[in-house]
């Protein structure tokens, strides 16, 4: 269901950071049914990780009422964080970096925290952080530390980490005189639309049985597997990683009548021009930047009719004109979905 009372006061201010402080009886309701199962999480990850006897602190009150599913904790030191991401693990989280060999070791040495993200129902994130490094890691300007594109480009055995140092500058300078070819990483990690919002944002986009639902980056599946069961219309998931491409094929082949109706197709989705004749409504949610581009080329080459829905909780920047913006609130999960039909 979407808020209705007072939208461009509860937009302005999921965009501003400051639901919780709204006086909107639902937002305010949800923002604190966000809070306490984010506390229960944090507390589940403390526990899990004193057993293990690693100590961690939550940074603020993980239980105070928020818009985002989203908490830090802090450990010691860089080799407890990196302990700490990997017993995380076992309770379904995934880091947003592919940490192995050297990439794990430079990480270590030159950066201060791990993101991890869960997807279940309920999308939740999770900062592991320790004290920021010293000597030159702290020294070195953020541009030339290396990053997951860095790590994606060259992989090394341990005890060559410091070869980063050096294909960093040379990446960037290649990239510069445009011979690097691009990332089909570009659209962003996986972080999966929480379960809840699915159908409201496919509502906003008026999508029916007729329709080809096309999710471009869709991470495990779960948007087009729901949107082939709850409106009983076509789907196509393209995701670019091929660990996430099974599973959302294990996800659809799981799914009974409506998986049948969906197909993953493992490819970059910012090849537009494949998919643009196979589908009427193109979901998007992918960091706000590479959303905007998306949109953009989506609308000068869809066929005429079609529907894009996207989301986040950010202002989009430049965002095409046209767009119906709403607050999606749900009884666990906030968003801004916006919807343009192609003319
Ligand atoms: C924020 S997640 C969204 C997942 C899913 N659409 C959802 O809403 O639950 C973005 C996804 O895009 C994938 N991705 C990133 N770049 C891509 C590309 N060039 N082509 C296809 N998928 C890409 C990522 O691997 C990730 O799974």
């Amino acid at each position: 269901m979407t808020a209705n009372s007072a939208e461009p006061d509860v937009l302005d201010a999921i965009w501003d950071d400051r639901l919780p402080a709204v006086k909107d009886p639902r937002s305010r309701a949800t923002c604190r049914s966000i809070g306490t199962t984010t506390g229960a999480e944090v507390a589940r990850a403390l526990e899990h990780l004193r057993e293990r006897g690693i100590e961690a602190q939550p940074e603020g009150d993980p239980q105070a009422p928020s818009q985002r599913r989203a908490a830090a904790i802090t450990v010691g030191s860089s080799d407890e964080g990196l302990v700490a991401v990997r017993h995380l693990e076992d309770l379904g989280y995934r880091s947003w970096d592919p940490l192995a060999g050297a990439a794990q070791a430079i990480h270590r040495r030159f950066r201060s925290n791990v993101t991890l993200a869960r997807t279940t129902d309920a999308t939740m994130v999770l900062d592991v952080r320790w004290p920021s490094p010293s000597g030159l890691a702290g020294r070195l300007p953020g541009f030339l530390i290396p990053n997951e594109n860095d790590y994606d480009a060259l992989t090394l055995p341990a005890a060559l980490w410091p070869l980063y140092l050096l294909a960093r500058p040379l990446r960037l300078l290649v990239e510069r005189v445009g011979i690097a070819s691009p990332s089909t990483h570009r659209l962003g990690p996986f972080l999966g639309t929480p379960q809840t919002l699915i159908g409201p944002l496919l509502e906003l986009a008026g999508a029916t049985a007729d329709d080809v639902v096309a999710d471009l980056g869709c991470g495990d599946g779960r948007v087009v597997l729901e949107a082939a069961a709850a409106i009983g219309c076509r789907g196509i998931g393209v995701e670019s990683n091929p660990e996430l491409a099974d599973e959302a094929r294990r996800r659809i082949g799981d799914g009974g009548e409506a998986g049948e109706r969906v197909t993953i197709i493992e490819g970059d989705a910012t090849d537009v021009e494949r998919y643009v004749n196979q589908a009427t409504v193109f979901f998007v949610f992918v960091p706000a930047d590479a959303a905007v581009e998306l949109i953009t080329r989506l609308l000068g080459a869809a066929k005429a009719g079609s529907r894009i829905v996207a989301h986040e909780q950010h202002r989009l920047l430049n965002e095409p004109p046209g767009a119906v913006t709403k607050p999606v609130i749900v009884d666990d999960a906030v968003t801004v979905g916006h919807c343009w039909t192609v003319a």
